[in-house]
C-alpha cells in the first residue's frame, strides 16, 4: 500500500515536473525563472533562435537532413546512438557551437576523451549538399542538433521541433573536453556539471535515458570488472551474473558491449529497468538508481514510457539550446565544418 503510495506520489511529481517544463520551453518568461542556476550568459542567446530562420533562405534544409540521416542509419544502424552523443558532446563544451567538430591539432576531437566519438562524416556528407543548395547559410551547430534529433527518431525515439540560428565556434581545446563526464564521476559531480549548463537533476536522470541504445568500448567499464578501487574484487553494485557476461565480453579494451544488456536497439525505458537489477553499464548510470536525489526520477521513468519519451524532447532542447556567450558573439557560419572559416 505505502509502495503504492510512494510511486503515485513521485508519478505526481514528475508529470507536474513535465508540464511545468513543457510550458516553460513554449513560454520564455517562466523558462527564465525556471533556470537553476540562473546562467544569463547563457540564457540571452537562446532568444535569438527562431523555428522560422530557414524558411526562406534554405527552404527543405531538415527535409535534406532527415533524408541524409537515414539514408546512413540505414547502411549502419549503429550510427544513430554515436550521432546523439555527438551532440552531448558539443553541447557540453563552450555550448552547442559544433567546436567539436573541428579538428586541427590541439582541438577537442583530438582529445583523448574524444576518441570513440563518430558520425563525422555524415555530418560532412550533409553540410557539403547544403552548401550546394543554400551556400554559407545553415551551421554546423545546427546541423548536429537536427542530426541528434532525427538520429533519436530513427531509433524509435521521439520528435521535437527545433529553433535554428546556433553559430559555429573559432574555439576548440583539447584539454575542454576532457570536462565531459566519462562514467567514473559521482552523481554530485553529475549533478553539478548539468547545473553548471543550466540543466536540472530530472535532464541528468532523462537524458542519461539516451544509454538505452548504443555501445560503450570495454575501456570505459574495464575498471569495474576485477579490482575495483584497489579492492581486487569487482565493483559490488554489478548483478553477478551480469558481470560474468561483462567479462567474458570485455577480454580486450578494443572491444564493444551494449549500453542497455536487454534491448540495446530500441529506445525505450529498460535502461531504468536494467538500473534495478543492477545491470547498468557504466558506474555513473548505476548510481542513479543508488542515489536519493535521482533514484525516485529513475524509479518513474522505469514503468512510464510516455513520461520518458515526452520528457527526453523536452531535455533535449534544453541540451540543444545551451549556448555560450563568447563562441555566439564571435561565431561564425563555416562552410567546412571541421574548419573554421579563415
Ligand atoms: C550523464 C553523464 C554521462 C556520462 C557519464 C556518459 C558516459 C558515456 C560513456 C563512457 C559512453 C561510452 C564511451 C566509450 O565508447 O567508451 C557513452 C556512450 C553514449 N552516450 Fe553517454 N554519457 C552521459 C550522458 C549522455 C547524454 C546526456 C547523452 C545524450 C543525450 C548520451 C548519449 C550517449 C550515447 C547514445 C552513447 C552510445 C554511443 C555509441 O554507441 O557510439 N550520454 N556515454
Amino acid at each position: 500500500m505505502s509502495m503504492t503510495m510512494t510511486t503515485t506520489t513521485i508519478l505526481s511529481v514528475l508529470s507536474i515536473l513535465f508540464l511545468v517544463s513543457v510550458s516553460a520551453s513554449n513560454n520564455p518568461s517562466l523558462l527564465h525563472s525556471l533556470k537553476v542556476p540562473s546562467l544569463s550568459h547563457l540564457s540571452s542567446f537562446q532568444d535569438d533562435l527562431s523555428y522560422s530562420l530557414y524558411h526562406t533562405t534554405c527552404p527543405d534544409v531538415e527535409g535534406l537532413i532527415y533524408r541524409k540521416v537515414k539514408e546512413w542509419v540505414n547502411k549502419d544502424p549503429t550510427l544513430a546512438a554515436s550521432l546523439i552523443r555527438l551532440h552531448f558532446h558539443d553541447c557540453s563544451v563552450r555550448g552547442c557551437d559544433a567546436s567539436i567538430l573541428l579538428d586541427h591539432n590541439g582541438s577537442e576531437r583530438s582529445a583523448n576523451a574524444s576518441k570513440s566519438l563518430r558520425g563525422f562524416h555524415l555530418i560532412n556528407d550533409i553540410k557539403k549538399a547544403l552548401e550546394k543548395k543554400c551556400p554559407k547559410t545553415v551551421s554546423c551547430a545546427d546541423i548536429l542538433t537536427t542530426v541528434a534529433r532525427d538520429a533519436t527518431v530513427l531509433a524509435g525515439g521521439p520528435f521535437w521541433m527545433i529553433p535554428f540560428g546556433r553559430k559555429d565556434g573559432r574555439v576548440s581545446l583539447a584539454n575542454e573536453a576532457a570536462m565531459v563526464p566519462m562514467g567514473r564521476e559521482t552523481i554530485t559531480n553529475l549533478i553539478q556539471f548539468f547545473q553548471s549548463k543550466g540543466l536540472n537533476v530530472l535532464d541528468l536522470v532523462v537524458l542519461s535515458g539516451a544509454h538505452t541504445i548504443g555501445r560503450s568500448t570495454c575501456e570505459s567499464v574495464q575498471y569495474r570488472l576485477y579490482d575495483y578501487k584497489g579492492t581486487k574484487k569487482p565493483d559490488p553494485s554489478i548483478d553477478p551474473q551480469y558481470l560474468n557476461y561483462l567479462r567474458r565480453k570485455c577480454r580486450w579494451a578494443s572491444e564493444n558491449v551494449y549500453l542497455d544488456a536487454t534491448t540495446p536497439k530500441k529506445f525505450d525505458t529498460q535502461y531504468y529497468q536494467n538500473l534495478k537489477k543492477k545491470m547498468g553499464l557504466l558506474s555513473t548510470d548505476q548510481l542513479l538508481y543508488v542515489d536519493s536525489r535521482t533514484r525516485p526520477i529513475a524509479d518513474a521513468l522505469s514503468f512510464e514510457s510516455s513520461l520518458f519519451s515526452n520528457q527526453f524532447s523536452v531535455s533535449m532542447v534544453k541540451l540543444a539550446n545551451i549556448l555560450d556567450a563568447k563562441s555566439q558573439d564571435n561565431g561564425e557560419i563555416r562552410v567546412n565544418c571541421n574548419r573554421v572559416n579563415y
